[in-house]
C-alpha cells in the first residue's frame, strides 16, 4: 500500500507535507498506536476458527444482528466478496423497520440458521428488538435446542454475558478496552467473517505487517502524513474529506471508514465531515460541485486494481464509439480515474492509497491503516478519538422514551 499526494492547487507541496508531519512527530510517542488495535489476536484466531467450523459444516446462513461498530468491518469484507464458504450472512439489527423484519423472517424461514448477536453491553435497542425476533424464529425451528444456535459477542462483566450464561448461549469475548468503530480484529468481525469462509488469518498478517510499517517514526509515516494534511487542509477551510473509488465492491467498506472517522473526530464542535464517492456513477452527480461548487473538500482516493477485466465488444452497427476498439473494461475505468484525479487535483489535494489487490491481507492492512490514521487525526485535532457521547445520547433519548409510556 502506498500514499501519494497530487496537487496542482498549490495549497499544499511534498515540502509543506514533510514540514507539518515533522510538527506532529510528538503525537507518534503518545500511545499510539493503541496496543489493543490488536491484542491477543492468536487466541482470537483459534477461537474464532473452531467455533466457526461447526456453523461452516450445519448452517445455510448466519444471522449477524449488529449496529454501527458492531457490523461494519465484517460486512465491508463480505459484500466485497459475497460468501467463501456458501454460507450467506444477513446483517440485521440496523433499524426499526417491520417490513425488513418480517422480509428477513419470511427469506430464512425453512433454513439451516445460526445467530450471532454483536453488542457490548447489550443495551443498543435496535440489537435488542431484532433479537427478541430472532429468538422467538429459532424456538419455532429448533424448540428446547435453539439454544445451541446462538452466538452472542459482548464484553466481559456486561448483562449479555451473564444471558449466555443463564440460557447456554456461546459467548464470544469483545474485549472492554476496544470500542465497536475499532473492533475489526476482534471475534466482533473475525467470527462471522471466519463462518463466511474467509482466511482470518491473512486479515491479521495484513494488519501486522501495516502495524510494523508504522512504526516508522519519521515524516515518511503514511499514517502521520495523512493525519497532518487533514488537519492543515481542515484549519484551511477544507470541512470535508471524500473518499473516492473507482469499484463499487469498496462501498462498504467505505460506510466503515464514514463511521470510523464521523464518531472518532465529530465532536467538541469540530471534526472533518467525511464524505464517499462511488465513481464514475456519482461523478454525474456531485461529481459537478466537486469541480466547481464551494472550495469545502478534498479527496482521497482508494485506487485497487480490478480483479476481473472484459475485453470490450466490438461494435455491430456504427455507433460512435470508435476509440473503443481494442480496449478492455478496466483501460476506459482506468482513464476515468486518471483524468478524475487531473481535474480534481487542479482544485484541491488529492491523496492517493495504491493498494495492489483486494484479498484478506490487504483489508487488513487498509482497516489498520486507517483505524491508526484516525487516532493521530483525532489527537492532533485534540479530540477523544474513543467515544461517542452524541450516539449515546440519542440512544439514552429514544429508550427514556419509550419506558415513560410503559
Ligand atoms: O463504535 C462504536 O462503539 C459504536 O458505533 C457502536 O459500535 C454502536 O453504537 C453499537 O453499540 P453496541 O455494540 O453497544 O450495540
Amino acid at each position: 500500500m502506498t500514499l501519494t499526494l497530487h496537487d496542482n492547487s498549490g495549497i499544499l507541496s511534498e515540502e509543506k507535507l514533510n514540514e507539518l508531519t515533522r510538527k506532529n512527530l510528538k503525537y507518534l510517542d503518545s500511545g499510539n498506536p493503541p496496543e489493543w488495535l490488536l491484542k491477543n489476536y492468536d487466541e482470537t484466531l483459534e477461537d474464532c476458527e473452531w467455533l466457526s467450523s461447526s456453523v461452516r459444516q450445519n448452517a445455510d446462513v448466519l444471522i449477524v444482528i449488529g449496529v454501527g461498530g458492531s457490523n461494519r468491518a465484517a460486512r465491508a469484507v463480505y459484500d466485497c466478496f459475497g460468501s467463501k464458504s456458501g454460507v450467506e450472512i444477513e446483517w440485521v439489527g440496523l433499524n426499526y423497520s417491520a417490513r425488513e423484519m418480517n422480509s428477513l423472517l419470511k427469506r430464512i424461514d425453512r433454513k439451516r440458521m445460526y445467530v450471532d448477536l454483536i453488542a457490548k453491553n447489550f443495551r443498543t435497542l435496535e440489537p435488542g428488538l431484532w433479537f427478541r425476533a430472532l429468538r422467538t424464529q429459532l424456538r419455532k425451528e429448533y424448540g428446547d435446542e435453539y439454544s445451541y444456535h446462538i452466538f452472542c459477542t459482548g464484553t466481559p462483566g456486561s448483562d449479555l454475558k451473564e444471558l449466555c450464561y443463564n440460557h447456554d448461549f456461546c459467548f464470544l469475548e469483545f474485549p472492554t478496552d476496544v470500542c465497536g468503530r475499532y473492533s475489526v480484529f476482534t471475534p466482533v468481525a473475525l467470527f462471522p467473517l471466519a463462518v463466511a469462509g474467509f482466511d482470518i488469518r491473512e486479515m491479521v498478517n495484513g494488519a501486522c505487517a501495516m502495524r510494523k510499517t508504522l512504526q516508522d517514526t519519521s515524516e515518511s509515516n503514511p499514517a502521520l502524513r495523512l493525519a497532518s494534511a487533514r488537519n492543515y487542509l481542515y484549519e484551511n477551510g477544507y470541512k470535508m474529506e471524500m473518499l473516492s473509488f473507482f469499484d463499487p465492491s469498496l462501498e462498504r467498506f467505505s460506510k466503515w471508514w464514514t463511521q470510523l472517522f464521523a464518531e472518532s473526530e465529530g465532536k467538541d464542535g469540530k471534526g472533518l465531515y467525511p464524505v464517499v464517492g462511488s465513481f464514475t456513477e456519482d461523478l454525474h452527480s456531485i461529481g459537478q460541485y466537486i469541480q466547481q461548487g464551494e472550495p469545502i473538500l478534498f479527496e482521497t482516493f482508494l485506487n485497487v486494481p480490478s480483479s476481473e477485466d472484459r475485453k470490450i465488444d466490438l461494435t455491430d452497427i456504427p455507433d460512435g464509439f470508435e476509440y473503443l476498439d481494442g480496449k478492455s473494461v478496466n483501460d476506459v475505468n482506468n482513464a476515468a480515474f486518471r483524468a478524475t484525479l487531473e481535474t480534481h487535483s487542479k482544485r484541491f489535494p488529492c491523496f492517493e492509497i495504491d493498494v495492489p489487490r483486494l484479498d484478506e491481507y490487504t483489508f487488513g492492512e487498509l482497516f489498520y491503516f486507517f483505524m491508526y490514521t484516525c487516532c493521530l487525526s483525532a489527537r492532533i485535532l485534540g479530540v477523544n478519538p474513543f467515544d461517542q457521547p452524541g450516539v449515546e445520547s440519542y440512544k439514552e433519548k429514544t429508550i427514556a422514551s419509550l419506558k415513560a409510556n410503559i
